[in-house]
Order: structure tokens, then C-alpha cells, then sequence
């Protein structure tokens, strides 16, 4: 196959990790006779250094043009930094915000798995994850809070400010087809998160969900609020399968299903569009103290590139042999320090790169 993959390396470890994604994918195609075409683009503090702007059009045009989107990671530093100060429609992440919205890539699939070789840097008690992790959140991304009018005014009490959460049926339903879809294709329980004791939003949310479950009655489909969701997956995560929820819950959410894992350097993600384009990113940030150290751990932008080959390319043999290269990684005790056990020895990020290569040629 001929395809071509536009290339968003970013900001700080964002390079590090998508130049060893890529070596995988020069890997994938030697061994499976494809013809892989990258092109780069700038994004995130990188594009405001160079075109003064977080999401250049010429960027989206990069991406229009290919088959999927890798990115590696946009922002700055947390505090200070000469990025922290512009204003928020010039922030990087204003800049990630305008790329999912003009690609239309309204479902975005975040995976949070146990490995089982990685159970030890688990924060959960051992009796809570002793049958593992492995599930699926499924976030509405280019409508809700994030996308609704907001606005500032003056008022008699100092100034206000406000943000809306607004969504319509045909926002709600095509997540909610995404979130069934998956559902069928794992073990059949879609549990959707909402808060629809409070939000008028959230009730018409439930009332959508509950349509489009008559067309999925295979699937088991289950309601919970917000706060008792993020409470439940501290808990017990293994009573979930599939997760689908709005935006801002997502967001919130898919951090505390990643955080039980343990270990934010393994989690890759995928934000899908309409069709077979879709954007694929590790969920970790672009660490900018550990930048340039080769310290980055590039599993969650390599686990990526399997979710792109199996999402938007169709090469589901080819996704298989990432995620074996990369469980066959962990099974032979290779580590890069933030998965690494106290007194394990770790490897760096080009180390762990060079390793998967290596176990997809082998
Ligand atoms: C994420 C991030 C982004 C979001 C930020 C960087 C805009 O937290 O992808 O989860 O809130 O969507
Ligand atoms: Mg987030």
C-alpha cells in the first residue's frame, strides 16, 4: 500500500518520540512491502516561533493532504515561558483545539491498559487490579464546553466570564454510534458517563445514548454521573469496558483512566474523523524538563502508530506486530526510566526505539 502520513512532531520530547515512531513505520514497510510518505509540518510553540501561529493553515494543509496525522506532543512549560504569557487564541493548545475542529475529528479513542510486566508502578492496591485494566474511553472532541460561546462582560459585581456546554443530537449520536461500534467489538459493555441530574445538556445526552442503543442490543449500556464515574475507576477499574462521555468529562476522565495504569509514557490515543482519517498522539504531554536527554519514552507514540495503522490505513496484521514488538519489549525487561522499578535499569528513548525496530524485523 501507498500512503501518506503527515508528521506534527511538536514541541520538547515531541520530536524525540515521533522520530523513533517513525523508524518503526520505515520498519513496517520494509517488511510488509508499503510505501510509507512523510511530510512535516510545524505545530504547537515550534509554529509560534516560526509562523506566529500554533495551528498555521498551512499545517491543517499538511494534514488534509495525507491518510492520518502523527503528532508528537504540543505546549510549553507549565509556568514562565515566554508562552504562557500570549493570548489564549495563540496558546499551543488553542492551536491543538483548531486542528481537531478543522479536521473534523469528533471521536477520539484513549486507551488506558495494565501491561502486566508494568503492575508494580500501579498505584492501585494489588487486590483492585490483580485481574488488570484494560479499558476504553471514548471523548466527544469538537463540541461541548470547549467549543460552545464564551465571552467576557463587565458586571457591577467585577468582571464575568463564561463558557457553555452545548451540544446537539447529531453531535451526540455519532459519538454514541463510535461508542456502541466499539462496545461490539470488545466485550460488549458501554458504560456512558454524564451528569444528567444537573445538566440539561447531559440530559439530552442520556436520551440520545438510549436511542441509539436500540440499534445495538448486543451491547450491555450503562448511565453513570461524572463524579462517581472518576470514583469508580479509582475503585474498581476492571468493571469497565468501553466509556463514552462529552468533552470536558473526557478529558478529565481519560487522565484518571491513564493515571491507574501507571504509566502515562505507554498510553497512545486516536482522533477519528468521519471515514478512515484520523490523528494519533501519545496522551503524555511534551515534558519539556526532560527534553533533549533522550529520557522520553516513546512507547505511547509507537503504540500510536498501531492504531494508525489499524484505523486509518486497515493494516491490522501490521498494527498486531507493533503492539507484539512492543509487549515483547516489556517481557524481556526493557525499560526507559519512567517505567523503569526502583533499581531496574533503564534505557533511553532512541535505545527503546532501535529495540522495537529490531523485534518487527526479526
Ligand atoms: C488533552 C489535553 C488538551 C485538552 C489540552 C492540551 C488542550 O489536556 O488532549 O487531553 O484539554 O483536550
Ligand atoms: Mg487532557
Amino acid at each position: 500500500m501507498n500512503a501518506k502520513i503527515a508528521l506534527l512532531p511538536g514541541d520538547y520530547i515531541g520530536p524525540e518520540v515521533v522520530a523513533e515512531a517513525v523508524k518503526v513505520l520505515g520498519a513496517v514497510a520494509q517488511k510488509y512491502g508499503h510505501t510509507f510518505n512523510f511530510e512535516e509540518a510545524p505545530a504547537g510553540c515550534t509554529a509560534i516561533e516560526l509562523l506566529e501561529d500554533p495551528m498555521p493553515e498551512s499545517t491543517l494543509d499538511v494534514c488534509r493532504s495525507a491518510d492520518a496525522v502523527l503528532l508528537g506532543a504540543v505546549g510549553g512549560p507549565v509556568s514562565g515561558g515566554k508562552f504562557n504569557n500570549l493570548p489564549g487564541h495563540m496558546r499551543p493548545e488553542a492551536g491543538l483545539l483548531k486542528l481537531r475542529s478543522s479536521l473534523g475529528l469528533y471521536a477520539n479513542l484513549r486507551p488506558a491498559v495494565l501491561f502486566d510486566e508494568l503492575k508494580n508502578a500501579c498505584p492501585l492496591a494489588e487486590r483492585v487490579v490483580a485481574d488488570g485494566i484494560d479499558m476504553i474511553v471514548i471523548r466527544e472532541l469538537t463540541g461541548g464546553l470547549y467549543f460552545g460561546p464564551r465571552g467576557r462582560k463587565q458586571t457591577e459585581f467585577g468582571e464575568s466570564a463564561w463558557d457553555t456546554m452545548i451540544y446537539n443530537e447529531m453531535e451526540i449520536e455519532r459519538i454514541a454510534r463510535v461508542g456502541f461500534k466499539t462496545a461490539q467489538l470488545r466485550n460488549k459493555k458501554l458504560c456512558n458517563v454524564d451528569k444528567a441530574n444537573v445538566l440539561e445538556s447531559s440530559r439530552l445526552w442520556r436520551s440520545v445514548v438510549e436511542r441509539v442503543a436500540k440499534d445495538y442490543p448486543e451491547v450491555e449500556l450503562s448511565h453513570l454521573y461524572v463524579d462517581n464515574a472518576a470514583m469508580q475507576i479509582a475503585l474498581n477499574p476492571k468493571q469497565f469496558d468501553v466509556m463514552v462521555t462529552e468533552n470536558m468529562f473526557g478529558d478529565i476522565l481519560s487522565d484518571i483512566a491513564g493515571a491507574v495504569t501507571g504509566s502515562i509514557g505507554m498510553l497512545p490515543s486516536a482522533s477519528l474523523a468521519d471515514g478512515t482519517f484520523g490523528l494519533y498522539e501519545p496522551v503524555h504531554g511534551s515534558a519539556p524538563d526532560i527534553a533533549g536527554k533522550n529520557l522520553a519514552n516513546p512507547l505511547a507514540t509507537i503504540l500510536s502508530v498501531a492504531m494508525l495503522l489499524r484505523f486509518s490505513l486497515g493494516l491490522s496484521a501490521e498494527a498486531d506486530a507493533v503492539e507484539a514488538a512492543v509487549q515483547q519489549a516489556l517481557t524481556c525487561g526493557l525499560r526507559t526510566a519512567d517505567i523503569a522499578a526502583k533499581g531496574e535499569k533503564a534505557i533511553g528513548t532512541l535505545e527503546m526505539g532501535k529495540a522495537i525496530v529490531d523485534y518487527i524485523r526479526a
